[in-house]
């Protein structure tokens, strides 16, 4: 356990959103769990080991109610991010159990794997797109818009108005430090509210057998809840996905022998893809969890009402739990990481995102075999700094 709390600059620094993983080996030699500034002025926790944090996330003194977390944030949460609020993600049991069941009802691998030949054809089209022009921006003209094209058409959202959901789930991912960004969460909160809201009321009309048609006609869950619900389906449907296959492509055009090694033995897909999820987790953090009474975790004294962050990316490098966690090794057999999280609120749509990364990278290889990065990596950015999600701004690419 460390005395000192890290500022809330902590996760917004340049350092940080370059190699976060250099600076949590330090922060983990010291203990799992540490203080931190973030949200500004809460108490609040970051556990950056194996051990603790899948342990935490399955934690039930670990509430994910809105409702458990202090006023000023729930108030906050309410104003800004109101479609968000009445979620599965956003929920214990018993209101959990009963959202989750809804939708996985709905959103079974059945329904998954008919996708197939469908995220098979898009996938081509966008490739071919891209060998056409010799280059490209992977994130922009592949890793985008493959999983919203894709959650789109699950969902039965016209193919006219994916563009929108960029923008809007975009803003929703900024963290709310200042003025301007709350004013543009709530801008889009309300969007997505509006779009969503007369979605529901034609689906209402003309029922249809897309999943918003499903769940419109699902009795177990109120408006709000459904609208909610579509919001987090619309978002955690893309926005992760996007990260999977860019940092996924970064990490195997800087290790050049585990590339020929993929390219070599394709039947290496799956291991593969579960070690780019590791290696750099696409969600980098949990989403928020409050304390619900005074808790011991790791040595350190967490007191009720705190929040804890779960570093997911901080998990996947801890030598406690993976050999040699700093390499990027395509053939690692019982890699048990927690990119999709762990326990009650592991991801809904892990198998669909796994099926996509498969489906990406093997297309991507197979057809441009000579892809390579076209800048040096000192000149990569990131999106959102401080969010949750480590997403890259863009990826130049020449094949
Ligand atoms: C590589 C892609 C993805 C990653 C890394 C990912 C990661 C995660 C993680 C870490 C959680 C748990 C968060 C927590 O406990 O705080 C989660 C939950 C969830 N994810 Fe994903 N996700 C991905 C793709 C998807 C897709 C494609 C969908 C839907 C179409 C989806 C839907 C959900 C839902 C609905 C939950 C909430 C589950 C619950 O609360 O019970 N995710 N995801």
């Amino acid at each position: 356990m460390t005395a000192e709390t890290l500022p809330f600059e902590f996760f917004f620094s340049p350092e940080f959103s370059t190699d976060p993983y250099a600076i949590y080996a330090d922060l983990r030699a010291k203990g799992p769990v540490h203080a931190i500034d973030f949200p500004p002025g809460a108490s609040s926790y970051v556990i950056v080991d194996y051990e603790h944090g899948r342990a935490a996330l399955n934690d039930p003194r670990l509430s994910k109610s809105l409702a458990s977390g202090p006023d000023w944030f729930r108030e906050m949460m309410l104003k800004n991010d109101a479609v968000l609020a009445d979620n599965m993600l956003m929920t214990d049991p018993p209101d959990h159990t009963r959202l989750r069941k809804v939708i996985s009802k709905a959103f079974t691998p059945r329904r998954v794997e008919e996708l197939r030949p469908r995220v098979e054809q898009i996938t081509a089209e966008l490739v071919d797109a891209m060998a056409e022009k010799g280059e490209a921006d992977l994130i922009a003209d592949f890793a985008f818009p493959l999983p919203i094209i894709v959650i789109c058409e699950l969902l039965g959202i016209p193919a006219e108005d994916r563009d929108l959901f960029r923008d809007w789930s975009g803003a929703l991912l900024v963290p709310a430090l200042d003025e301007e960004a709350v004013a543009v969460r709530e801008r889009a909160s309300l969007a997505l509210r509006d779009y969503f809201g007369a979605l529901i009321a034609e689906r209402r009309a003309t029922p249809t057998d897309d999943l918003v048609g499903v769940l419109v006609a699902s009795p177990e869950m109120n408006e709000k809840e459904l609208l909610s619900t579509l919001v987090l389906l619309m978002i955690a449907g893309h926005e992760t996905t996007v990260n999977l296959i860019g940092n996924g492509t970064l990490a195997l055009l800087r290790n050049p022998d585990q590339l020929e090694l993929l390219k070599k033995r394709p039947e290496l897909m799956q291991s593969a893809v579960e070690e780019f999820l590791r290696y750099d987790a696409p969600v980098e953090r949990a989403t928020f969890r409050v304390a619900l009474e005074d808790l011991e975790i790791g040595g350190t004294l967490i007191p009720q009402g705190s929040f804890v962050n779960v570093s997911i990316g901080a998990a996947g490098r801890d030598p406690q739990a993976f050999d040699g966690p700093e390499r990027l090794d395509i053939t690692r057999s019982d890699n048990r990481h927690v990119a999709f999280g762990h326990g009650i609120h592991f991801c809904l749509g892990a198998p669909l995102a796994r099926m996509e990364g498969q489906i990406a990278f093997t297309t991507l290889l197979e057809r441009l075999p000579g892809i390579e990065l076209a800048c040096d990596v000192k000149e990569l950015s990131w999106r959102f700094s401080g969010a949750i999600v480590r997403s890259l701004s863009a990826l130049p690419v020449r094949f």
